[in-house]
């Protein structure tokens, strides 16, 4: 005898993804009085916010507008910024009787720890009445005049489906590509994908000469085409990495070079000039302005550790030249098991900015990093979590 299965139950939307963009999205929802169902396939809830800034959530920056993304529609992103400000998170973490603190400018950190924003958004969700369904696994939707998903715990049915499952990096926390299998097959265009904000390797024949500098740190500027960032940079034994590094990595192509000045402040050749004659090793001269071990392998790679009335003029001209401009063409990433976000996604074209809805799918919604916004390092990436899940919660809540 065949066991009957229970009905499908109905909700006015179903969010797959219960991170950053999926909560904000359901929690707006549901406090518009929706009836939402939130699935996921993890066990834990928001692990890349449990990880995130350290433990402590960079959860915003103060300045985060549209020059902060990366994106092929670049101001496909204004709309929804325009509209959930980091204003409007501070508001909501204070409602919470959670505080924060700036550390590099506009960078906001949450005092009680990543536990305490995922612990706010559980309570919001909870409080507006959303429904949890995880761990779930999704094994099929279709669409007629409603989303039908099939999942491991049963069938449901929505009049919106919205996918909030994020971008590639870091699959041993539970990234999928299930978001850009959903869009294709729903024939909307995914533009081309590749790590973000990850260190930076180099060929290993080429980095012999620098793996002793493994560990050094230093504040540079970094340049890649008309990209530039100042921050500090880390040698590590396979290549780059620190916030400059990751940063520059977004724009970085294969192929393309990089322009390193290790020494942002210093006018060096003017020092070089006014040494002249001196009969300080080099080596020594250089550890005045550069970490130590940094100063050894420029003196010994670059030129000659010699006392510098030993040194021709030109080629110490060459030298300071050379360490305000050090070319490097990085051979790779190191890919997406340790890259922050995930570049490119859902083309935006393909969707409103007001809304985040498909244009040619009714119902359907892309929010948060699986979508081709991007932001740089800095806590921009969950201002667009926030902003692109209330953006689409509202118009939700509108139906
Ligand atoms: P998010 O990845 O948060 O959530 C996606 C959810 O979908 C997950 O819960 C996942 O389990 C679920 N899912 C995936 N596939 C599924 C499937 N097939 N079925 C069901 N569910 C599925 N940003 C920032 O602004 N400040 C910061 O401090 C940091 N720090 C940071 C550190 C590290 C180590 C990383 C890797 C990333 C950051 N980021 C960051 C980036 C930030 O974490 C990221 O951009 C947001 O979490 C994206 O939010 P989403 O909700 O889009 O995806």
């Amino acid at each position: 005898m065949k066991t009957k299965l229970p009905a499908p139950e109905r909700f006015d939307a179903m969010i797959i993804g219960a991170g950053a963009a999926g909560m904000m999205c359901a929690l707006i929802a549901a406090q518009g009085g929706r009836s939402v169902l939130l699935l996921d396939q993890a066990r834990q809830l928001a692990e890349k916010i449990r990880i995130s800034g350290g433990g402590r959530c960079n959860f915003t920056h103060l300045h985060a507008s549209p020059q902060n993304y990366l994106s092929h529609n670049p101001d496909f992103c204004r709309s929804a910024l325009a509209r959930y400000t980091p204003q409007h998170f501070i508001a909501l973490l204070e409602r919470h009787g959670l505080h924060y603190h700036e550390k590099t400018a506009g960078q906001l950190f949450c005092d009680e720890g990543s536990e305490a924003i995922i612990a706010l958004l559980k309570a919001e969700c909870d409080a507006a009445g959303v429904r949890w369904c995880m761990p779930c696994t999704v094994t099929r939707i279709t669409r007629d005049e409603m989303f039908r998903v099939v999942t491991t715990r049963g069938e449901y049915h929505a009049a919106a489906l919205v996918i909030a499952s994020g971008g590639l990096s870091i699959p041993k926390i539970g990234a999928t590509p299930f978001g850009y299998q959903v869009a294709n097959q729903f024939e909307v265009p995914v533009t081309p994908l590749k790590p973000g904000l990850v260190p930076l390797t180099f060929a290993p024949q080429e980095w012999e000469r620098y793996a002793a500098l493994a560990g050094v740190s230093l504040e540079a500027v970094v340049s890649c085409g008309r990209q530039r960032f100042r921050g500090d940079l880390l040698f590590t034994h396979r290549g780059l990495s620190g916030p400059a590094i990751l940063q520059i990595s977004s724009y970085w192509e294969q192929g393309h070079p990089l322009s390193i000045d290790l020494l942002p402040d210093t006018d060096l050749s003017g020092l070089f000039v006014a040494q002249r004659g001196s009969r300080m090793l080099l080596g020594n001269f250089l550890a005045q302005y550069l970490p130590k071990r940094l100063a050894e392998i420029v003196a010994t790679q670059w030129l000659e550790n010699k006392p510098l009335d030993q040194l021709a003029g030109k080629a110490l001209r060459a030298l300071a030249d050379r360490l305000k401009d050090w070319r490097i063409t990085p051979s790779g990433t190191l890919g997406y098991s340790k890259a922050e976000v995930t570049c490119g996604g859902v083309d935006t074209r393909a969707l409103s900015s007001k809304t985040m809805a498909c244009n040619d799918v009714p119902g359907l919604y892309f929010i948060g990093e699986v979508v081709d916004v991007t932001g740089q390092l800095g806590g921009y990436n969950f201002q667009w979590a926030w902003a692109s899940g209330h953006a689409a919660g509202i118009a939700i809540r509108g139906k």
